[in-house]
């Protein structure tokens, strides 16, 4: 830090940086549709939706408007006691998009907050229930939950966890199965993972609150994807031992996988159910804790010692709400845009995948990935970082996990621009 600088961006501490090291970040000054502009002129194709939030597009103009005029009426208000308009409606209509008995929603303001409030109030549900000896969690290997306490218990222990190891508590993790175009080991890989999970229940079943899943798509861990069968056999199994089901859908919600959310896709019904990023169309900071009436009434009673006591100063946030209720008035009226995605990544993958060093393409809905065949793999592998500045150099904002090459990009895209992005993958992977 250098407060005597002129230069103003020494002050602002990036996420997941190591700010000795970091080239400078890029400056950017707006944005519209699938482009950002920088301050220095340069356009990019933001391939990524951002952190992957943007859903529309940058700036939409529908939801810009839902926004000013919330500001205008109404900004922010206490929301205990109190309620409004926009919480309600929006807490409504994703209810109505969730399969099964999804009911209750709770708001928060980001993914981790998200999980950590499905973990509390699973941990509670089992309490209230005067089950006092239920109190594990079970997870998948390769998870990623977010950066607050129990979200990171509850992900992949590795070099971004280690420093606050002592601070974790204990989870069981079960293998997860990822698999990718043309995979014949697939059904090995889920027998061995469901062998394990019955190993594990058959020990302990009844000692678990619940099992935290991102549902077909794990994101951060590497855009690792399974079937949505082995999904099914595991809700079975939880079933079977009455343990909690949450799908931390933060990622996966909103038309990602192809579906509203990845538990329709998978035919699953859990009991919890996270959602972030894409719930204001990437505009506002805000999530969402959807759980089923079982849930919400195991809390509903005269014991105040049974209360959920959890919340934020901008619980459901006004502003984001209306933004909410605008970007599922847009995903609803242009019919469902992220459905045509998929086949146009099938083509987009078929003009590239004998490229000698890209293998393991995977598509899930608007989603898709590849490694990078480098010896080096892993998130620290070098290749990430020279592959992104040869995108940043022809126009296109691509972030690769470690050797994992990925395209998640707002509904806005056309076919040309996804082509555009293929073509462009095959350019850089060549100067590798
Ligand atoms: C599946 C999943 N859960 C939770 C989170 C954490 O969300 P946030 O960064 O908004 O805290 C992320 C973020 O990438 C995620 O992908």
């Amino acid at each position: 830090m250098n407060n005597q600088s002129a230069d103003t961006s020494s002050c602002f501490w990036q996420p997941f940086t190591q700010m000795k090291t970091a080239a400078p970040p890029l400056r950017v000054r707006s944005g519209n549709g699938i482009m950002l502009e920088l301050e220095d002129g340069r356009r990019l194709m933001d391939c990524i939706s951002s952190w992957w939030v943007t859903l529309h597009g940058h700036c939409q103009p529908e939801i810009v408007e839902a926004i000013c005029c919330q500001a205008g009426k109404l900004e922010q208000v206490i929301c205990a006691g109190m309620t409004h308009e926009p919480a309600e409606m929006l807490a409504r209509r994703i209810v109505d998009l969730l399969p099964g008995n999804l009911a209750g929603v709770f708001y928060s303001d980001d993914g981790s907050t998200a999980v950590e409030v499905a973990l509390k109030m699973a941990f509670q549900y089992w309490k209230n229930k005067g089950r006092t000896d239920r109190t594990r969690f079970l997870a998948f290997e390769g998870a990623y939950h977010g950066d607050t306490l129990g979200a990171m218990s509850v992900g992949h222990r590795s070099m971004f966890t280690s420093a606050f190891k002592e601070l974790l508590f204990d989870v069981d993790f079960i293998p997860f199965p990822a698999t990718f175009i043309g995979d014949d080991e697939v059904a090995a890989k889920e027998d061995a993972a469901l062998a394990c999970l019955d190993r594990v229940l058959s020990a302990a079943g009844d000692q678990y609150a619940a099992f935290i899943i991102e549902p077909l798509v794990q994101g951060a861990g590497g855009m690792r994807m399974c079937r949505p069968e082995f999904l099914r056999q595991v809700e079975k199994r939880l079933r079977d031992y009455g343990i909690l089901e949450i799908y931390d859908e933060v990622m996966t919600g909103f038309g990602r996988t192809g579906e509203y959310f990845a538990c329709i896709k998978t035919k699953t019904t859990p009991d919890i159910v996270c959602l972030s990023k894409g719930i204001t169309g990437g505009f506002l900071p805000l999530a969402a804790t959807v759980c089923t009436d079982d849930v919400f009434y195991a809390f509903y009673d005269d014991d105040p010692g049974k209360t959920f006591y959890h919340g934020h100063s901008y619980t459901a946030n006004p502003m984001g709400c209306a933004a909410g209720v605008a970007s599922l008035d847009l995903l609803e009226a242009n019919r469902e845009p992220f459905k045509k995605i998929e086949a146009w990544h099938q083509k987009g993958i078929k003009k590239i995948e004998g490229h000698r060093l890209l293998t393991r393409f995977r598509i899930c809905g608007t989603i898709a990935a590849m490694d990078i065949d480098v010896p080096d793999a892993g998130y620290l592998s070098r290749t990430g970082p020279k592959l992104k500045a040869g995108f940043i150099e022809r126009g296109f904002l691509l972030r690769p996990l470690g050797n994992v090459l990925y395209i998640l990009p707002p509904y806005c895209i056309t076919q040309d621009q996804i082509h555009s992005i293929y073509k462009t993958i095959a350019e850089v992977v060549e100067t590798l």
